[in-house]
């Protein structure tokens, strides 16, 4: 078999970082792989007034999976404001690079697994009868829809007059707003279609089937919003009873799953909801797993074969000018992971992650968040793990 080629998009700050030790995890782990790296982040959009470069679509469109360190944005003056000279001229408007390859590529699909590991001082503690005190285990996988919904991007704000009409012909839209000047209402759609619903609910009902989860939870709210969290919760209903009778299916309201989070977090399985209730409760479940230095996350679109593998957390500058870096590189050997799996190399996968079991268990090698620190140059001096160490750590274990 010849050998894969994985593209690289280390992106800004601390994402170059992570990156490279997540490159040397993967190779002791014994993956083979060929490497190109794609531009891709704020370097060029200063330079070329394009933080995603058409060449950088065309690797992935050509190689599919793509592993995506982190990359920094600025609102809309500030963007401007750091463009080349001679670009400011151009009308050019900055736009997220993840935004734009989820939508270029159709990433409808967004996994992010949320599993403690024994022995890591991060996880989520809590009082239990008398003085007792709990650490339940968390294991949820979320799937967020990840192309729809509130980020869809429809809106406006004093919405064109063809707009203004047809709200106006919702009674509701009269009774509450119609009062309102059409200047002074801004709007943002949040579109469900039926077949990015019925992709994300069957991504979830299948990974808690290959994965023995016993329960996928439908987290949105369907009693208030009633055709879009009311679609999916009914079309998750019959997917459940066609094809997956012996997974159960459960319901709940955002708002109560996120005072529930800390309650019973060990009695969920897989969670599915839309773009927007999605990130909210995969980054509720995160912090009860150690937070941004372990939230990883896998965009995907089967149809194509394209993933793109990244952590949840940014390109944190400040910790980017360090000398030694300091962050945690698991986040990003986590999303490696479910590269691994992507591309069915399970066992390599799994091996990995008992290493990085293994190495938090133990809990001699740890990085500053570990060690409940500030995050300064100095930590490496009073006892913290550098990023480096923690995948030194990792591949001795390998
Ligand atoms: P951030 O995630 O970069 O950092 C926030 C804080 O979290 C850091 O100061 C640090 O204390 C901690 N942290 C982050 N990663 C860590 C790690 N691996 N290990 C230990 N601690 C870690 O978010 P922030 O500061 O809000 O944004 C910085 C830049 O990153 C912005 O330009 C933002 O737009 C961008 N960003 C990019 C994302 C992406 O590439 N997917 C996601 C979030 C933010
Ligand atoms: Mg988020």
């Amino acid at each position: 078999m010849s050998k894969r080629t994985i593209v690289t998009l280390p992106g800004d700050g601390i994402g170059k970082v992570v990156l490279d030790e997540t490159l040397r995890v993967l190779e002791s782990a014994g993956f083979e792989a060929d490497y190109i790296e794609g531009d891709i982040g704020w370097e060029f959009w200063r330079k070329e007034g394009n933080p995603l470069p058409q060449r950088t679509i065309d690797l992935i469109e050509k190689y599919k999976v793509a592993l995506f360190g982190a990359i920094t944005s600025k609102p809309k003056d500030a963007a401007f404001d750091e463009l080349a000279p001679e670009l400011k001229t151009k009308g050019l408007v900055y736009s997220s690079p993840i935004v734009g390859l989820r939508q270029h590529f159709g990433l409808d699909i967004c996994l992010r697994p949320c599993k403690s590991y024994i022995g890591n001082p991060l996880n989520f503690v809590r009082r239990g009868q008398g003085t007792t005190i709990e650490e339940p285990a968390v294991d949820v996988a979320i799937f967020r829809q990840n192309t729809e919904g509130l980020y869809g991007g429809v809106e406006w704000s004093n919405p064109p007059v063809q707009v203004y009409e047809a709200m106006m012909t919702h009674p509701k839209f009269v009774q509450n707003f119609g009062a309102t000047p059409k200047e002074e209402i801004s709007i943002s759609t949040r579109i469900f279609t039926k077949r990015a619903t019925e992709r994300i609910l069957r991504a979830a009902f299948e990974h808690a089937n290959k994965y023995g989860y016993k329960s996928v939870t439908v987290c949105e709210k369907p009693n208030v919003i009633r055709e879009t969290s009311g679609m999916m919760y009914k079309m998750a209903q019959q997917m459940q009873k066609a094809d997956y009778s012996h997974i159960e299916l459960w319901n709940t309201n955002i708002d109560a799953q996120m005072m529930w989070l800390t309650k019973n977090p060990e009695d969920y399985g897989v969670i599915v909801a839309g773009n927007m209730f999605g990130d909210i409760v995969s980054d509720g479940f995160a912090g009860l797993i150690g937070g941004l230095g372990f939230a990883a996350s896998a965009q995907m679109n089967p149809d194509n074969g394209i993933g793109v593998f990244e952590p949840t957390h940014g390109s944190a500058p400040k910790y980017a000018e360090y000398e030694v870096s300091i962050v945690n590189p698991i986040a990003m050997i986590e999303s490696a992971c479910m590269m691994l799996d992507f591309v069915e190399e399970q066992e390599k996968a799994k091996k990995i992650r008992k290493a990085v079991a293994e190495v938090i268990a133990e809990g001699k090698v740890r990085t500053y968040d570990m060690m409940k620190m500030r995050g300064t140059a100095k930590v490496v001096n009073e006892g913290a793990a550098s990023t480096r160490q923690m995948a030194d750590a990792i591949i001795a274990k390998l």
